[in-house]
């Protein structure tokens, strides 16, 4: 399967999809890295894998849609057949989330369906809640709403920044999306019905 992958900035979960992705075996390819930013941290380390990158600049489109398809024609013209979201920071519109549905993935920093949106660890410090976590989830046109393919919790300790916290979720987010990527390119998981299927054995 090829993969696009979608970033906005730092690109630490991109690096750790590339880094599975290079492993003999995995069944799947990075064939593309696109952002919307053009001085994205996370462009150089691609571009140092020998990974094509294409810098599309949301400002340089007067509507979302717009945007939109610029970014579908570039992913259709790599043969692209799965979308990663990896930190990237733009509302997809209902027109991209459909035409991708059950190919396009994103992963948040949140047992979700707690703690949408963003500023996700102050949320859970505010919250009281001792336990967080990151989760794997096909995008759907609702804000980090869509099926769940994979979640890992950690502990919130009694001193936890929001920084600090962030930290011990991103050491799993980087375990958990390509562990949820080779699901899918397996199709060992899939959409059916609003609901992610996985398969016995
Ligand atoms: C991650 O915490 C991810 O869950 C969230 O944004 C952050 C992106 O970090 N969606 P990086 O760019 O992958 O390093």
């Amino acid at each position: 399967k090829r993969v696009g992958i979608l970033i906005s900035g730092r690109g630490s979960n991109m690096r750790s999809l590339i880094a599975a992705a290079a492993v003999p075996g995995f069944p799947a390819e990075i064939e593309l890295v696109i952002s919307n930013v053009g001085n994205a941290e996370g462009l150089g380390f691609a571009a140092k894998a020998d990974i094509p990158t294409i810098v599309i600049p949301h400002k340089a489109y007067e509507t979302r849609e717009a945007f939109d398809r610029a970014l579908d024609t570039a992913l259709n013209n790599a043969g692209i057949d799965i979308v990663c979201l990896a930190g990237f920071m733009r509302i997809l519109s209902d027109w991209f989330v459909q035409r991708w549905e059950g190919r396009l993935l994103n992963i948040h920093p949140s047992l979700l369906p707690l703690f949408k949106g963003t500023h996700v660890h102050e949320q859970v410090l505010l919250s009281g809640m001792r336990v967080s976590g990151c989760t794997v989830h096909y995008v759907v046109p609702e804000l980090d709403a869509g099926p769940i393919i994979a979640q890992a919790a950690v502990p919130v300790a009694i001193d936890d920044t929001p920084e600090t916290l962030a930290a011990r979720v991103l050491v799993e987010e980087h375990r958990l999306y390509p562990a949820a990527l080779k699901l899918l390119a397996e199709e060992r998981v899939w959409l059916e019905n609003g609901r992610a299927v996985f398969a016995r054995s």
